[in-house]
């Protein structure tokens, strides 16, 4: 592979953009509190779940949903205990589609760690993942938590729609930029609005901020998701196998827009190429190249910047606060994480 420098030079992040650890110290007590909660959530005496779980608590993931539903609680108002449980709900459920979707996208790494799928198996997996998703319900219901409950079911159904339109799009000859965002609306956006709308709801925000959170949580998932999307085409340690996007013939906006932008025989190749199961590390290259030759990466950066931009606006009707600085920076880190 080249050198990541010459690929993603355009990728310089400013100075400013504050690191994860930044953004989290001043909510830290808060998110130890979240990871007790969520912890203790993860009782079994199936042995070999527990085996499993022992393993998934070794591998970190960032937090930022439980971040963004703390963040939003305390820009709505105040951090209450429903706050809590709706982050807790929300980083179980949030696993358990994450270890579902490496057995789709048959993926063999997960936050710097050998997926699930790739130690125990795909039928370990699937019901790992099925064990997660009804100890997250299983929060709300416990708590009498019936609102958080809908909103968080929504997002679930959501979810599995957009990875199972994806599913079907691999196989489409024609891909738009639309059914792209469609897809990722539903399968990243849906989670970041339920994050912003529960955080709103744990503060007793009224309908019209409730609303604006939703906003937020929308274009900040599609900002999320196209980072994601780009990051895929880099060489950097994500902790995922990166290019698996490519290998698994998902079709993600950097590619969308070159091949819009791509001259007809050079497209019809290009497609020909993506669309075979098995390719050669050549050709991986080769499509990665023409990704960032016909102007892919940096449609996507525009779009994805675009996403972050809404998001802020919205921010801004906030009056000025602590907690909307820490919101917009978590924002800005959205789009220039390298993980
Ligand atoms: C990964 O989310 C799934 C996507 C929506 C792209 P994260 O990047 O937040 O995953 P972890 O929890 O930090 O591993
Ligand atoms: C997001 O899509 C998956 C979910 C929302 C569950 P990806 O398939 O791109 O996520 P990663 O790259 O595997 O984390
Ligand atoms: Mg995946
Ligand atoms: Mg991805």
């Amino acid at each position: 592979m080249g050198n990541v420098e010459t690929k993603f030079e355009y990728e310089k992040s400013p100075d400013s953009i504050q690191s994860l650890n930044d953004i989290r110290k001043p909510i830290e007590k808060e998110l130890v509190t979240f990871k007790k909660y969520f912890q203790s959530h993860l009782q079994t005496d199936v042995f070999l779940l527990n085996r499993i779980i022992r393993y998934l608590m070794r591998m970190k993931g960032k937090e930022m949903r439980p971040m963004l539903v703390l963040l939003s609680a305390r820009l709505c108002g105040s951090i209450t205990e429903r706050t809590y449980t709706a982050a807790t709900m929300i980083e179980l459920l949030h696993t358990a589609t994450l270890i579902h979707d490496d057995v789709v996208d048959n993926a063999d790494q997960r936050r710097g760690f050998l997926s699930i799928n790739k130690v125990w198996k795909n039928k370990a997996s699937v019901l790992l993942g099925d064990f997660l998703l009804a100890k997250g319900l299983l929060v709300a219901v416990d708590t009498d938590e019936f609102e958080l409950l809908k909103v968080l079911s929504t997002a679930v159904k959501r979810m599995s729609e957009g990875e199972l339109r994806q599913l079907k799009a691999s196989k489409l000859q024609n891909m738009t930029e639309d059914k792209y965002y469609q897809i990722i609306s539903e399968k990243t956006g849906s989670l970041l609005v339920a994050c912003c709308e529960c955080g709103a709801i744990s503060a007793s925000a009224g309908p019209e901020v409730r609303n604006r959170m939703q906003q937020i949580g929308h274009h900040v998932g599609l900002a999320f998701q196209i980072r994601d999307d780009l990051l895929d085409f880099s060489d950097r340690k994500t902790g995922k196998s990166s290019g698996n996007d490519i290998v698994e013939r998902k079709i993600t906006l950097p590619l969308i827009a070159a091949l819009d932008a791509a001259g007809m025989i050079e497209r019809r190749k290009m497609r020909w190429t993506y669309r075979k199961k098995e390719k050669t590390v050549h050709e991986i290259e080769q499509i990665r190249e023409f990704v960032k030759q016909n102007g892919g990466l940096d449609y996507a950066r525009q779009k994805m910047e675009f996403h972050a931009g809404k998001a802020l606006i919205l921010l801004n009707e906030f009056p000025e606060s602590e907690t909307r600085q820490l919101f917009s920076e978590f924002i800005r880190f959205v789009i220039y994480r390298k993980k």
